[in-house]
């Protein structure tokens, strides 16, 4: 008999229809359901009704479940013949502690699937029309996190990420933003760059404020999940005119398809 397997999936920014096909269909068969706080509503009204539901959800600064246990919990649930699915945020391997779980699990003899999910940098920075890199302006884009670990010091590559050329978009960044400016400014990067501070990103209540480097620190969040998009690129559309994103999709289109 095959090892038993659990699915790692990734949910997406938060719009269920940014989902992969796979990633629905998984969610359409799963006995275990095993998910985390920042997964849409929208994505788990998806997924089997009759599926055990396990939220593992994290706050910041507040563990509802340490990694830890998240890793053994998986060991348990797994078993021959039961669908697990381990769904997480945007994408399982970016920034979400997939690998630690994908490891845990193989250590224990799991098999282990990978669902690659869009990022919250792909769908935000698509969601408000900001080309992550771009001719003539962009020639790379980094991911970083501003998250650091207890009373650690944030230590980032500051003299390769103050390059006017590169789109730096920050994950966890809102405790840190404004370190974060200072350190690009002081190696060099334009006050003026333009950064764009996106909260609650593919979703009803998606917030995006423009700013300068220089006052991003200002910008309020809430609390809410945000991503910080810094770089000439950011001005590339003009957002008055408000033709570009992720639109909600014309259901007749899916009747067309046959999946009405
Ligand atoms: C623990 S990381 C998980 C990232 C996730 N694995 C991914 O690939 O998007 C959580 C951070 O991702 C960002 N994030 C995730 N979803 C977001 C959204 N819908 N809008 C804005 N930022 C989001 C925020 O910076 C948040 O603090």
């Amino acid at each position: 008999m095959q090892p038993p397997l659990v699915h790692l999936v990734g949910a997406g920014p938060g719009d269920p229809d940014l989902l992969t096909l796979r990633a629905a269909r998984l969610l359409q068969l799963a006995d275990v359901l095993v998910h985390d706080r920042l997964v849409g509503q929208g994505v788990l009204e998806l997924a089997n009704p009759r599926a055990r539901r396990i939220d593992v959800g994290k706050a910041a600064g507040r563990h509802a479940m340490a990694q830890q246990q998240i890793n053994e919990l998986l060991v348990e649930l797994a078993a021959p013949d039961r669908v697990v699915v381990r769904l997480k945020g945007g994408d399982p391997f970016v920034f979400g502690r997939g690998g630690e779980e994908a490891v845990h699990l193989l250590r224990h003899g799991i098999r282990v699937e990978v669902v690659p999910g869009i990022t919250a940098a792909l769908g935000c920075a698509a969601s408000v029309g900001i080309p992550l890199t771009h001719r003539g302006l962009a020639r790379s884009v980094r991911f970083v996190t501003g998250h650091c670990r207890g009373d650690e010091a944030l230590e980032l590559d500051w003299e390769g990420l103050a390059d006017p050329e590169t789109t730096l978009v920050v994950y966890m960044g809102t405790a840190q933003i404004g370190e974060i400016a200072d350190r690009l400014i002081g190696h060099g990067l334009s006050p003026t760059t333009p950064v764009a501070v996106i909260s609650d990103g593919c979703s009803p209540a998606q917030r995006v404020v423009r700013c300068a480097l220089d006052g991003v620190a200002a910008v309020p969040t809430g609390g809410r999940p945000t991503l910080y998009v810094i770089g000439r690129v950011v001005d590339v559309v003009d957002h008055e005119a408000e033709l570009v994103g992720v639109l909600p999709i014309d259901p007749r289109l899916f009747e067309v398809a046959g999946h009405g």
